[in-house]
């Protein structure tokens, strides 16, 4: 996989204690790379970090990217062959709650981590996550493509947007000759589902913690479609895109999507009725409960056009709706049915069953490459 490229090579993973960081580093320790973490802390009660023991299998430290200090400390300490950008304030209603603190997390995480490389002249492979939100959406009918106008309308998508440019004005500035050491990239992905996510205000995790206590999950928008993807995707286009940017400098100073097909869209309801379909109720219980009156203004549809990851970079999504929604189901069914038995090796047995199927299907970073 990924032309061995992890293999042994020293990996910089911010916000590694979160959802998706958490999925990465599992897949870079298969991999065979020394990964150290840095994330601020723990943000969830459970979490994957935890729940996988991930504390004592890779290397953990604790900082806040707004401290500029700190991240050079550690870029200069650590001189990493790749960084994976993921540290972020995540949560759109939290960034209405709090715009501040998610416009210096999601800001000046970027332009510190960037800034630090510069100062240091080391060289590195950056892949900078960023978010579906960085466009300006306009509920266009059909994918976004990274052309498309950076926008925001809440400070969530707002710093989204922000920190793409960042990128793009430290690219071109500093690291924008095809043999410097720096090769750097971000990447746009969105509405990603998949075992082991707490976060409040996202629509999985929610409904999971009402249904583990025997109550109806209440919906806003049961009618909303989103373009939902297992978490397993966008981090293999993430693993896919470092492996190519230490390869192939001509992609350096790139915007990618990684969305799912776009035949994809599901709504809502159709999600969690998948999801039912792996939990087992009492009898009579109600599993949804419709709300009419919405907290806040959600965006109704955003659809990413990833052709360019798959003519750049031969990446192409996996699994079926249905497939992501079972892998999901599974998972959380593990955990609060199941006993909780064995998580770690059951989580690895689910990274084992997308690669597998990524193979039979051909994706192209399942194979070598000469
Ligand atoms: N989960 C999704 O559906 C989704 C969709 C699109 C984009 N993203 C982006 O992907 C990335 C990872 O998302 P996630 O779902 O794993 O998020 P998450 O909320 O589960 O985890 C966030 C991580 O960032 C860390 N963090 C937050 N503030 C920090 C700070 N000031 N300093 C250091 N660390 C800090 C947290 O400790 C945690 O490790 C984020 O950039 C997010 O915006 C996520």
């Amino acid at each position: 996989m990924f032309n061995d490229c992890y293999k042994n090579k020293r990996i910089l993973l911010t916000g590694h204690t979160g959802f998706k960081g958490s999925w990465l580093a599992t897949w870079l320790l298969e991999l065979g790379a020394e990964v150290h973490g840095l994330s601020d802390g723990v943000p969830t009660q459970p979490a994957l970090f935890e729940v996988l023991g991930l504390g004592s299998r890779l290397h953990h430290h604790l900082g806040d990217v707004r401290d500029f200090g700190l991240v050079k400390k550690t870029v200069e300490e650590l001189r990493p062959d790749f960084i994976f950008h993921l540290a972020a304030q995540s949560i759109v209603k939290t960034s209405l709650q709090n715009p501040l603190d998610t416009l210096t997390t999601n800001l000046l995480g970027h332009a510190h981590l960037l800034e630090a490389v510069r100062q240091l002249g080391l060289p590195c492979v950056m892949v900078m996550v960023t978010s579906d939100k960085c466009y300006d959406n306009r509920e266009q009918p059909h994918g976004y493509t990274e052309a498309d106008p950076l926008g925001g309308d809440d400070p969530y998508g707002a710093s989204k947007a922000a920190a793409e440019i960042v990128v793009r004005a430290w690219q071109r500035s500093f690291f924008a000759s095809q043999n410097g050491p720096v090769r750097i990239a971000t990447a746009r992905a969105g509405n990603v589902i998949g075992g082991g996510d707490w976060a409040e205000g996202r629509i999985v995790p929610d409904c999971i913690r009402a249904w583990s206590v025997g109550e109806a999950v209440r919906l806003r928008m049961p009618h909303a479609t989103r373009p939902w993807q297992h978490v397993l995707e966008p981090v293999s286009g993430y693993l896919r895109l470092g492996q190519l940017l230490a390869a192939q400098p001509e992609i350096s100073g790139e915007a990618f999507n990684f969305g799912p097909a776009a035949n994809q869209n599901r709504t809502v309801l159709d999600l969690l009725t998948a999801l039912s379909r792996h939990w087992h109720f009492a009898e009579g219980s109600e599993k949804f409960k419709v709300e009419n009156s919405p907290v806040f203004k959600e965006a109704t549809l955003l659809q990413l056009n990833c052709e360019k990851a798959e003519r750049r970079l031969q990446w192409k999504p996996v699994l079926g709706f249905e497939e992501a929604a079972a892998l999901t189901g599974d998972w959380y069914a593990q955990f609060y049915q199941n006993g909780k038995a064995n998580l770690p090796e059951f989580t690895l047995a689910q990274l084992r069953f997308f690669v597998k199927t990524a193979t039979e299907r051909g994706a192209a970073w399942a194979f070598d490459e000469n």
